[in-house]
Formats: C-alpha cells, structure tokens, sequence
C-alpha cells in the first residue's frame, strides 16, 4: 500500500529513533539500527491472509544465513486500525509461526497507535511503549533475544523503568521538526544515581559511589537548558567526585569552567577528578575566601549550587553567589525529599523574587514515577529562552 511515498516507514523510523532508541526504552535496539540491520518493510498487502504471507516471506529472509538483516518491522498503515481487528491478526500470525514450524526460532513483539496492555487504562501512560504511529508486527529471532537476555541481566528492570518514565514525562518528543540533541545518548555511558546508588545510600546514609549523584533525566533537562540558553560559563558549587562538571564541560566545552568543593568525598577514599583547565577552590562555599575568589572568578552563565543542603548553607550559597555577575544561580534537591535536602525545598518555596524555572522528573533508574531531587534554575534579571 503507497509504498513508493514511504510515509509509513518515515513515521517509523522517527518513532523508533526519537522514543524507542531516544528515551532509552528497548536498549537493544539502537545496535542493529546504527548497523542498517533492521528492515523496515511496508505491507502491500489487501487482505488478512496476504499479511500472513508477507510473514512467512519475512521469516525466510531472516532465515537465511547471509541475512542482511536481524529484524523486521512489517508496518501495516491500512489494514489493522482497529485494535480488536489487529490483536486477531496477531493471534493468526501466531498459529502462522506454529504452523510453518517456526516456534522457538522467531518471536513477534507488536504496537498499534491505540495499543493498550491487559488490565491498563486506555490512558495509562505505560501503554506508550507500545504505541506507535503505525500497526506493526516485529519479527524477532529467538536467539538474538535469549543472547540479548543473557548480556544483559538487568533485562527484568526495563519495564518498570520504562513504565516510571513514561507515567512520569510530562510529554513525549515530538516525532516532527528538527531532531533534538540526542542528550540522553550522549550520557549513556554515564554512571548516575540508580539502584546500586540508592542501596549504599540506604544502608550508610550517605551515596558513597564514584559517580555523577543526578538524576539522569534531569541532568538531560538541565543539559536542554543549557543549550537553550547558550551557556558559556558554568561553576559548580559542591562537586562530590567531579563527575557531573566533567560531564558537563565534555558535552559543552564551555568556553570557562570552575568548581568549588571542601573535599568530602576525599574523606571517603574517593578522588575528585575534574578536567585541567577548571579552576578549583578547595575550601567552604561559606568562606571568605570563597568571596575573594568567587570575585575574581568574574562573570559565570550558570552556577549550580550543590553543596551546603541545610537551609542556612543553601540561603548563604545563594546570598553570596547572587552578588557576583552571572545569568542563573540553579539548586539542586529543590524537591528535598529526604531530611538531608528538606532544607533546600525549605528555600527554593520561599524564593519569591525573580524568575524560576524547574526541572522535575522521574527518577526512572530507580523504577520511580516521581523525582526523589528536582533542579531549580532561578534569575534575577532575565527571563530563560525557554522553560525547562
Ligand atoms: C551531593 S554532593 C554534590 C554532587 C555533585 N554535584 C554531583 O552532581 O555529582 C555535595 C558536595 O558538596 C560539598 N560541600 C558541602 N558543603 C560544602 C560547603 N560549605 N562548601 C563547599 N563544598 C561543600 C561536599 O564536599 C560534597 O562533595
């Protein structure tokens, strides 16, 4: 059907890569995508059973050892719009692959536009891992799911995460326009706060681990703002081990990068590992000599107080760091959700001058709908290019 405009496929291949492979949600996918190892094939077909047919032709193709492909995505634009109609296609395709003696070699994995699993509401967010522009039906070799299984233990936390993400994004990216910067593919190999994070968190009360302590999807929308906002100049004020500054100055190259930390993390056998060109202060962000070095420092776009969480600290950090030149001052915990960062929320409520902006989303590595930290992003003067 239409096959020679290819709109089908187009809609697919922006679904796939902007919310299957751009919001993470099936960590297996971008590997064949990036080597032109999955197909993307329209139907032709007119009728129930020619789908069938182009089935039984997609796993042959597959079959074969010179495959060029691992994967099919057949995409039936025309004939499955209605939900019903497309599960009683999905359980003929079934009885297809018993049939022709292909159980145990391939399996189908399928989304529609209205897809809606057992039990849901028809507007559970969750449902939206499934829901694509276009009915399709995904041909997938047993083998390289059991291997994909075994490479990655961790398979059995991906729908909850998924899930946490999905009810917790407020939208989804759009599948027009330009492409976004692919952030979150950017920081993929990252190490963030997730669940190992949180066990040593819960059982010393403290996250003793090398590694940035964010939330991955908001440091994503704290990295959208900054590109928004064309921030040059960035210091940050409580750097643990440095992994966020790092990060950070990795992906902007800011034209000027500072950092000030006392060195706890220091105390905890852990090494502060900051790029070489970032001027460090070592030393209290309550400090005088902060003051004096903070002067020199000069302007700075954007300082992101992480430091002192109590109220008094962050109200200092903020009394300070106001005074000396800059476009925004942001706060990390502004959700404080734990009694070590309740004082952080104690300000960032209270603040009622300015402009502010938040940054709030689920903290999906931990299977959480909600932020267990939240950025707030605050200004004295100019309003940001963009919310958050
Ligand atoms: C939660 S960690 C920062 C996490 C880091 N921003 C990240 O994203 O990975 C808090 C840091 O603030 C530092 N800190 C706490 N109070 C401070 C103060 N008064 N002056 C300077 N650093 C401080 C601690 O040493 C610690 O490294």
């Amino acid at each position: 059907m239409l096959r020679h405009d290819m709109a089908a496929v187009d809609d697919v291949r922006k679904w796939v890569d902007r919310i299957v492979v751009g919001l993470d949600l099936c960590p297996f996918a971008q590997d064949p995508l990036v080597h032109g190892r999955v197909r993307f094939e329209e139907s032709r077909a007119t009728s129930l059973e020619g789908i069938m047919i182009e089935l039984v032709e997609e796993m042959a193709l597959l079959s074969d050892p010179d495959a060029e492909a691992d994967t099919t995505l057949l995409i039936v634009p025309t004939l499955l719009g209605d939900f019903d109609t497309f599960l009683d296609a999905i359980a003929l395709a079934e009885e297809v692959i018993e049939q022709t003696g292909k159980t145990g070699i391939f399996q189908l994995a399928h989304f529609h536009p209205n897809y809606r699993f057992e039990g849901t509401e028809s507007d559970d967010p969750g449902n939206r891992t499934n829901q694509s522009p276009h009915p399709i039906l995904h041909i997938l070799r047993w083998s390289d799911v059991r291997r994909a299984m075994h490479d990655n233990p961790g398979v059995g936390l991906i729908p909850e995460r998924n899930l946490a993400l999905l009810r917790g994004l407020p939208t989804l990216p759009s599948l027009e326009g330009p492409l976004d910067t692919d952030f979150r593919r950017a920081i993929c190999t990252d190490k963030f706060w997730d669940r190992h994070t949180q066990r040593i968190f819960e059982a010393h009360g403290e996250a003793i681990e090398d590694c940035v302590l964010q939330n991955r999807e908001e440091v994503i929308g704290l990295m959208e703002f900054i590109e928004k906002n064309q921030i040059r100049s960035y210091l940050e004020i409580g750097v643990w081990t440095g992994r966020l500054t790092g990060l950070l100055h990795r992906e902007f190259s800011f034209n000027r990068v500072a950092a000030a930390d006392e060195g706890y993390a220091e105390t905890k056998g852990l090494t502060i590992n900051l790029p070489a060109d970032v001027e460090f202060f070592r030393g209290d962000s309550a400090s005088a000599e902060f003051e004096a070095w903070r002067e020199k420092l000069g302007h700075i776009d954007l300082v992101f107080i992480d430091g002192n969480h109590t109220y008094p600290g962050v109200c200092r950090d903020f009394a300070i760091n106001r005074r000396y030149p800059h476009r925004f001052l942001a706060f990390h915990d502004i959700t404080g959700s734990n009694r070590w960062t309740s004082g952080v929320k104690k300000f960032w409520d209270g603040l009622d001058e300015g402009h502010k902006w938040e940054i709030i989303r689920p903290h999906a590595e931990l299977g959480l709908e909600h932020s267990t930290m939240g950025i707030g992003i605050w200004s004295g003067t100019v309003e940001a290019e963009d919310a958050p």
